[in-house]
């Protein structure tokens, strides 16, 4: 079922998500949960999606991307569901994205970490790790940092650089791909 996405002002997107125990992952109300914020992200073009953004404090978020017009020069991204993750950096290397969010109707400029390390629980409570780097490492802190409450506003630096989604694609789309070519040759996983 497709969820309402709350937007940017609902007090649900500022709340530190609840990490999920055990029993609460394997209840079928959460497997629906993970069900419709797949559902409710490939409906509304996202690259991925928090528990939050469709009104639910819990620490899930699910990412992947075939292809889409949304982000048409973002890599794919393999069908991902993260239960409690933990992040961690891997080097220094940082890269000036230039994100969009399905609760934020701008867009604007943000650093990324280049390289991370993910551990977390797929949706059958199993644990595994796994490696980011380039635009997908930029994916999944977005996502992490919805389930701390926060959103792309918090981190762009330079407010000027804010713009909506059309005056992006016509004003300053083709500067970005230019500047973040390297963070989309350093994506991995390759494949979705
Ligand atoms: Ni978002």
């Amino acid at each position: 079922m497709i969820r309402a996405i709350p937007q940017i002002g609902h007090p649900v997107l500022r709340r530190s998500c609840e990490p999920v125990s055990a029993d609460e992952l394997s209840s079928s109300e959460v497997q629906t949960l993970i069900d419709d914020m797949i559902e409710t992200m490939r409906d509304a073009e996202g690259a991925g999606i928090a528990a939050n953004q469709v009104g639910v404090s819990l620490r899930i978020c699910v990412i992947g991307l075939e292809s889409n017009d949304r982000y048409p020069y973002k890599p794919p991204i393999p069908l991902t569901v993260l239960v409690n993750p933990e992040l961690s950096f891997i080097d220094d290397a940082i890269y000036l994205n230039n994100e969009g969010c399905l609760s934020v109707p701008i867009r604007g400029d943000l650093p990324r970490q280049m390289n991370i390390d993910v551990g977390a629980l797929d949706r059958d409570g199993n644990h595994f790790a796994r490696t980011y780097r380039g635009l997908t490492a930029g994916t999944v802190q977005h996502e992490i940092d919805h389930l701390n409450g926060m959103l792309i506003v918090d981190r762009i630096e330079d407010t000027r650089t804010m713009s909506t989604w059309a005056m992006f694609q016509e004003h300053k789309m083709d500067r970005y791909l230019e500047r973040i070519r390297p963070a989309i040759e350093a994506t991995e996983p390759k494949e979705a």
